[in-house]
């Protein structure tokens, strides 16, 4: 087992060891380096004022990730390239293209944003060429600013590729090197890091990480991050012994079949989306609907499900395909249909030292019709109110099969039993829906809090149903904007 954390940062090679394995980026790069242009504004996810780039290699060349330093802990490091806002200016000084453009359009405002603001452009720019306005706009969603809005900032997204292509900037004079570097610190050794009483293990394959678990079966597995990282920066807990997964390959594979897609627990949302939107569009669009782009770089399927919330957004789309589990706990493996995992408030059918290996998305048979909605109160970064998915299939007119599940209306993500059996067999008509609508009662009894009130949790959840008949029935009708501003069709 290896007991210290290597990783680049910048230019510079960083080893680190007696850390504690839960300080976060966020204060390791401010209370020890000393680097201050990474601020902290929420501490937990939601603005971007500490996002910070990792870049990793991918086919000979590095994947930049924005991310959220706060809730990113030390040792997930391993191995990757750390870049902050001091790192993008030039030897000589010159600043970079983003940097160049954030100044020209005047896009620092308030400047505490700002070095979070232009470390999502920055991996904007090294990713990819020409981004839509759409896709411009989901990279700064993430990024909170609250003074005069974001129309420089999302001009400077623009300009930045007018200052110079990406193929021209320094860093891609150094990626080659980087790339090199960083595939010579692939060691595949455990991490062990352990500090002022706190331990967390990094497994570089599957078999390690079963053997961990069998080991420590209370142990916190932790993937992304993005709830276990609340736990400690706001609630304050101790999740020792932890274990991270992020580094076992295993679980970082996607792969489809004629039949299906098996998404490993440790890929994130933003690794899957693109093969599930190609399958679900309705799908895809939730995911991108997911927290801001550095919680969909980090955040992870396996995690929405592992973590049992009854207001996951994952989980209602994927119960309402029909997916299944897959578990294991030492050498010991075995499936389950996905809804049959989550039993109560906060119970799951899952045994300590039991870890989730991945999930199967079924492909849409054909004449199948699929939708998801989201209702939350802001359009992005929100966690919903209630997140209704619907698969029908239908024959000559009539309901065949259809599977309807809900988050937000009952302790856990949850089929709409009675509901379902009111529709199957019926003709596929608005009459069949005002009949079967009062079984949502028998399905749901929602609760009230900040979010919303059971009343209003009932109402939307009957309204959903109406609107997935009417896009799926009579003429195909333009309906409403999808992710890339296509409109979706009935
Ligand atoms: C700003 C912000 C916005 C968010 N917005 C949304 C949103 O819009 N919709 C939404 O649904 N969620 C949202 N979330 C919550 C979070 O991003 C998701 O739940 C995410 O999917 C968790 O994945 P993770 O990999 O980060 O899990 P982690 O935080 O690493 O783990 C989550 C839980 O799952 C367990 N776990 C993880 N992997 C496994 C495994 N393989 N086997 C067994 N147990 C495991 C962990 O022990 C923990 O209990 C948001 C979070 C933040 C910080
Ligand atoms: S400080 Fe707000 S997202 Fe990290
Ligand atoms: S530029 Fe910082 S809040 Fe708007």
């Amino acid at each position: 087992m290896r007991a210290h954390i290597r990783f680049i940062l910048g230019d510079e090679a960083v080893e680190l060891r007696d850390i504690d394995p839960t300080m976060t980026v966020l204060d390791w790069l401010r209370l020890e380096k000393g680097r201050a242009g990474t601020k902290e504004g929420c501490a937990e996810g939601d603005c971007g004022a500490c996002t910070v780039v990792i870049a990793r290699p991918q086919d000979g060349r590095l994947s930049y990730r924005a991310v959220n330093g706060c809730i990113v802990f030390m040792p997930m490091l391993d191995g990757c390239q750390l870049l902050t806002v001091e790192d993008l200016k030039a030897p000589d000084g010159t600043l970079h293209a983003v940097q160049q453009s954030m100044v020209d359009c005047h896009g620092s405002q308030c400047g505490f944003c700002t070095p979070g603001f232009v470390m999502s452009l920055f991996a904007l720019y090294r990713n990819e060429e020409s981004p839509t306005d759409q896709r411009i706009d989901d990279v700064l969603a993430g990024n909170l600013c609250r003074c005069t809005g974001y129309a420089p900032i999302a001009a400077a997204a623009k300009q930045m590729y007018q200052e110079g292509p990406a193929a021209k900037d320094w860093f891609a004079a150094g990626e080659a090197d980087i790339v090199a570097r960083l595939e010579a610190l692939a060691d595949g050794e455990t991490l062990c890091i352990e500090a002022d009483g706190r331990r967390l293990y990094a497994p570089a394959d599957i078999d390690g990480l079963a053997d961990i678990l069998e080991q420590n079966p209370d142990a916190c597995i932790v993937a992304g991050g993005t709830d276990v990282g609340l736990w400690v920066t706001k609630q304050l807990r101790d999740i020792t012994p932890a274990v991270h997964i992020g580094r076992v390959a295993e679980l970082r594979r996607i792969e489809e079949t004629d039949e299906a897609i098996t998404i490993g627990a440790g890929v994130t949302y933003d690794e899957a989306s693109s093969i599930i939107a190609a399958h679900y569009p309705d799908f895809g669009e939730l995911i991108r609907r997911i927290g801001g782009l550095q919680v969909r770089n980090m955040g992870t399927i396996g995690g929405n499900i592992a973590n049992g919330s009854p207001i996951g957004d994952s989980p209602p789309a994927l119960i309402a395909a029909g997916a299944m589990l897959g578990l294991r706990l030492g050498s010991e493996r075995r499936t389950m249909l996905l809804e049959d995992f989550f039993i109560d408030y906060g119970k799951q059918d899952r045994r300590p030292g039991e870890f989730v290996e991945y999930v199967v998305l079924p492909k849409p048979e054909p004449n199948t019709h699929f939708r998801c909605y989201k209702i939350s109160k802001r359009f992005d970064q929100d966690i919903s109110a209630a997140c209704g998915a619907f698969q029908l299939r239908l024959d000559g007119g009539n309901v065949a099969d259809i599977r309807i599940a809900f988050g937000g209306m009952a302790a856990t993500p949850k089929r709409a039993a009675a509901t379902e059996a009111a529709l199957t067999g019926k003709p596929w008509t608005e009459e069949t829906i005002e009949a079967a609508l009062p079984a949502t009662e028998q399905d749901y009894t929602p609760l009230t809090d900040w979010r919303a009130s059971a009343g209003y949790r009932m109402a939307v959840a009957k309204n959903l149903l109406r609107k997935f008949h009417a896009e799926t029935s009579g003429p195909a009708t333009p309906i409403r904007l999808v992710g890339d501003g296509r409109l979706a069709h009935a």
